[in-house]
């Protein structure tokens, strides 16, 4: 049994054979329907249990397609729909009760400490699907969606990042280390991403470069990711951070700084970061992003419940 709760603590090897794993069962399953099961349903019987305390519409739906595809299935909650949202249990007994009824439980959580307790006592996988630091699912995601794309290993290419120093981009600069590959960071001065994290990918041969200036971070990039400057829960004065954000705002002229075939990604939700014309123009790969996130966590799963071939 392994979690998936931050990719710096998964091994290159381990974060590689996934990405290879869904590219081919994503391959395989060309031709099937969505609920229809992989051959050999290697999770048959298998329940996870999801937990939401923040919103989320992709990796809800996702993790539920993933799991259903591999032959198990989901449950959904809301904290506040148990007693331990309702501060009646702790979260001793919750993972107690979780790993009696579940095989692997997916939390959503607006603590990372929450993630570690109930790591403590769960005896079933934990996957993170989002924290105030990072979005593990998401990013690994990302990389396969860039090179099923790019047709290219994500370590010959230039990544850029415009926007908020948030989860997202801490599991971005996570995969930089993992992934070998060079990160271009441009957001304004008071927006860094925080010392923790620059001082892990120096350490660890990171190739990341951080710019004030939007043009200079995009210059010669293959691929442009954004993301809300408003992350969930951010507790700013939202006026004020997204006028702080203006000139890095992602429209036709910044992205004609980049590679002539650059390629523009968002998870979403989105805000104001991106212009209609990017974001829905041919530049942008952002349903396909979404849709990659069911092939990606289906080998996941297989990695967390020891499966992954
Ligand atoms: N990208 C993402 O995690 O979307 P949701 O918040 O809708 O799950
Ligand atoms: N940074 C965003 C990601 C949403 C998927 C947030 O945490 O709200």
């Amino acid at each position: 049994m392994k979690n998936f709760i931050n990719l710096k603590d998964i091994s290159s090897k381990d974060l590689k054979k996934i990405i290879l794993d869904a590219k081919k069962r994503k391959r395989l399953r060309k031709k099937l329907n969505t609920l229809e099961t992989d051959k050999g349903a290697p999770l048959r019987g298998k329940i996870l249990i999801q937990m939401f305390e923040k919103a989320s519409s992709r990796t809800r739906i996702s993790f539920y397609l993933a799991i259903k595809q591999l032959g198990g299935g989901t449950l959904t909650l809301r904290s506040n729909e148990l007693h331990l949202g309702q501060g009646g249990e702790s979260i001793s007994d919750t993972a107690k009760i979780l790993s009696t009824y579940g095989d692997g439980f997916m939390l959503r959580t607006d603590s990372d400490s929450k993630i570690s307790e109930f790591k403590r006592y769960l005896k079933i996988p934990i996957i993170n699907g989002l924290s105030p630091s990072s979005h593990p699912t998401q990013v690994l995601s990302d990389i396969f969606t860039v090179e099923e794309i790019k047709k290219k290993t994500i370590s010959k290419l230039n990544i850029c990042w415009i926007g908020d120093s948030n989860n997202v981009l801490n599991s971005l600069i996570a995969a930089s280390v993992k992934f070998s590959f060079k990160l271009n960071i441009g957001c304004p001065k008071k927006f860094k991403p925080n010392k923790e994290v620059i001082s892990w990918s120096e350490k660890n041969k990171g190739k990341i470069n951080i710019y004030h200036d939007p043009k200079k971070a995009v210059s010669g990039a293959d691929v442009i990711f954004s993301d809300k400057v408003i992350s969930l829960n951010d507790k700013v004065d939202k006026k004020k951070k997204i006028k702080e954000f203006k000139k890095f705002k992602i429209n036709k002229r910044l992205i004609s700084y980049a590679k002539k075939n650059c390629i523009f990604l968002h998870c979403l939700p989105r805000g104001d970061e991106v212009d209609d014309e990017v974001f829905l123009g041919p530049t942008s790969h952002v349903w396909q992003q979404a849709l990659n996130r069911v092939h990606v966590q289906k080998s996941i799963l297989l990695y967390c419940f020891g499966k992954l071939r």
